[in-house]
Parts: structure tokens; sequence; C-alpha cells
């Protein structure tokens, strides 16, 4: 039988060029050689988006992108997560078998409670009183703005990963724990239960780290410095024009391999074209106004064509309920024996 892999994305903002190289791109490269799962990790994004409004587009603007760029959802399954109510259930299993420590040490955990830390100073801890321990008062400090969902996030993504039987699970460096997680919650499963899980590999997407942003940080819609994938050609344009570069002149010699700009364009244009402009860099001879133009002109020639497929599924928001809902069916299948096993060796039935 085929291997799977298995991405869950999760709908929390628009698409942007450091998600496509990074993720998008390298996920959808695999459906050549595994069974690839796609799904929207719409549960996931409920620990920060509580708002509607704000969620359902974003679901079905993922869920455009990923189409636009080439999934087919009849070769791969493509679902959105809150339509497999196994997920949920799997979830509160596994709960039971994770130890609280593990979560305790969870990196997104861990920064929430290092920001607690840092932006008190211990003057605006109340004070030791009869009702509350000393110890409560400060874990409730540091628990400030953590909900329980946030908390035990990464039990909900071992139960995406371990549902499915995936092999592996193509992430960015940012998740490599997660998946750590997933392994060591299905080793201690299959430890009391016999083998009910497989163990999954994460395979690490190195290039996520050298995609930079406008300002040479990496791209990130924290740090505010993205390029969107799907804006209108003059956006697109706009952002590249405000890439940060350093101030030399279009005759200077340059360093291609530090520059924001090249470093973007390399991806996108020509290798040949690539070549030349390094080679130009090095010698002198060409301007940062000009590569930006040509940089724009790249992402162009590129996206235009998935833009105006992206732009006509958004035109039917039905029409991809449809599509997550049709995976989501398929998904149940899929997941069905390793649940009822599950049960069963639980004592459930
Ligand atoms: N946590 C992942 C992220 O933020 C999204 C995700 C949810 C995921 N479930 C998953 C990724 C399962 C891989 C496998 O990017």
């Amino acid at each position: 039988m085929a291997k799977i892999s298995l991405t869950g994305i999760k709908p929390t903002g628009v698409p942007h060029l450091g998600n496509y190289l990074g993720s998008i791109q390298p996920a959808l490269a695999l459906a050549q050689n595994y069974l690839s799962v796609y799904f929207i990790a719409d549960w996931h994004a409920l620990t920060t988006i509580k708002d509607g409004k704000e969620l359902r587009p974003l679901i079905h603007r993922l869920a455009a992108t990923w189409l636009a760029c080439g999934l087919d959802p009849e070769k791969t399954l493509f679902f959105q997560q809150s339509r497999v109510p196994e997920l949920g259930e799997l979830n509160w299993i596994l709960a039971c078998f994770t130890a609280k420590g593990v979560l305790n040490r969870a990196h997104g955990y861990k920064a929430m409670v290092q920001k607690n830390r840092d932006e008190t100073r211990p003057a605006q801890v109340p004070p030791f009183n009869d009702l509350e321990s000393n110890d409560e008062v400060i874990q409730s400090h540091l628990d400030a703005g953590v909900n329980i969902g946030f908390y035990t996030y990464p039990v909900l993504m071992a139960a995406d990963i371990l549902l499915f039987g995936s092999d592996v699970v193509p992430v960015g460096q940012d998740q490599k724990q997660h998946v750590e997680i997933a392994r060591d919650i299905a080793e201690s499963v299959n430890h009391r239960l016999g083998k009910i899980f497989n163990v999954p590999e994460p395979l690490i997407q190195e290039s996520v780290k050298t995609v930079p942003g406008l300002d040479g940080r990496k791209m990130s819609k924290s740090y505010d410095n993205v390029i969107p994938l799907f804006a209108p050609a003059s956006e697109i344009r706009k952002a590249v024009m405000r890439i940060v570069t350093d101030s030399k002149r279009p005759e200077d010699p340059k360093d291609p391999e530090t520059c924001n700009v090249f470093n973007l364009f390399k991806h996108f244009a020509e290798p040949g074209r690539v070549d030349e402009r390094r080679r130009q860099y090095s010698a002198g001879g060409v301007g940062y106004g000009d590569m930006k133009e040509e940089l724009a002109s790249a992402l162009e020639a590129r996206f235009s064509g998935a833009r105006r497929v992206y732009d006509e599924l958004l035109k039917d928001p039905a029409g991809l309920d449809r599509i997550l809902e049709e995976g989501a069916v398929r998904a149940r299948q899929l997941a069905g024996d390793r649940m009822e096993k599950l049960r069963k060796k639980l004592g459930l039935r």
C-alpha cells in the first residue's frame, strides 16, 4: 500500500509567498509519491480566532489557495478538520494518554508563559492571601491568556496525524516538536494496547527559513512583512517595491546571497536568468529598482493563471464547502477501522 503523507494548514491568515515556498509547494509535490492528505485545521484556528465572520472567509480562501496551486481533490484527500468528528473523539482519548508535563514543555505554551513572565513586574502579582496559595497566584498569572484549547493544541494535532496512519508529516522546523509529541503519544498507546497507530516521521522543510520577508526577517504574518500569494498584481508590485535593500549603487558589486530581493527572485525566475543575475550582482551593474521590477514580473508570470482560478473558486463558496465535505466523507471511511479497534481495546465497545 502507498505510504501516507499528511499536512494540516491553519486558516489564520491570507497565504503568502513564504507559505507557498515553505509548505504549499513541497507538500503538493509529495502527492507524486505518497497518498497525500491535506486538511484545513479549523479547530486549531479556534484557539486564536473566535469570530465566525473572520474565520469563515479564511477557510474558503485557504481551500481556494490549495486548489488553485494544483491540489487535485480526486487524487488526494482534501477536507476540513471540523467535518471529521472522529478527530474530536480521538483528541479526547489521546488526551487521556498524554502527561500534562509534556504539554508544559510545548514551545507554543512555553512562549506564552515566558511572555507573561517578562511582562509582569512582581508588584503586579496579587499578594499572598489565605484563599489562594502563593503558587496558585503565580501559576494563574503565568497562564494568563492561555485557553485550554491552546494548551492541548499538540494533542489535537496528534489526533490529526495518527487517525489516518500517516507515515510522514511535512512541516516547518517550528512544528517539529509537535510531530515528536505525536510520536510519543502513538508509542504510549501502542505500548498499552498493542499496535494501533503508525509512528510517523517528520519531514522537515528547510526552505521555510530562507524565504525572507520585506524586511529581511523570515516572511511571516506576525512580522507584517509578507507578500501575498494571490493579491491583485498592483498590490503585489507595491509590496515588492517595499523590500528593504542596502544603499549600494547599481554599478557597485554586491553579494546576491545577502540581498532580500535576490533571495526571493531566485525562487521564481527561470534558472538561467537567476544565474545571469547572480553574476551581474557580483560584477556590479544591476540596480535594486530593476531587480524589483523583474521580480514583480516573474511573480505575475508565475501566479497570474493560478490567481484567475483562485478568484473563480472564491465566487462559489458553497462549491468549496462541497469539496471539503466530500473529502471529509472519504476521510471518515479511512479512519473508521482504526477508531473502532481503539474503542474496543479501550472497552468503550
Ligand atoms: N499546527 C500546524 C501549523 O500551525 C497545523 C497542523 C494542524 C498540522 N494539524 C496538523 C500540521 C497535522 C501537520 C499535521 O502549521
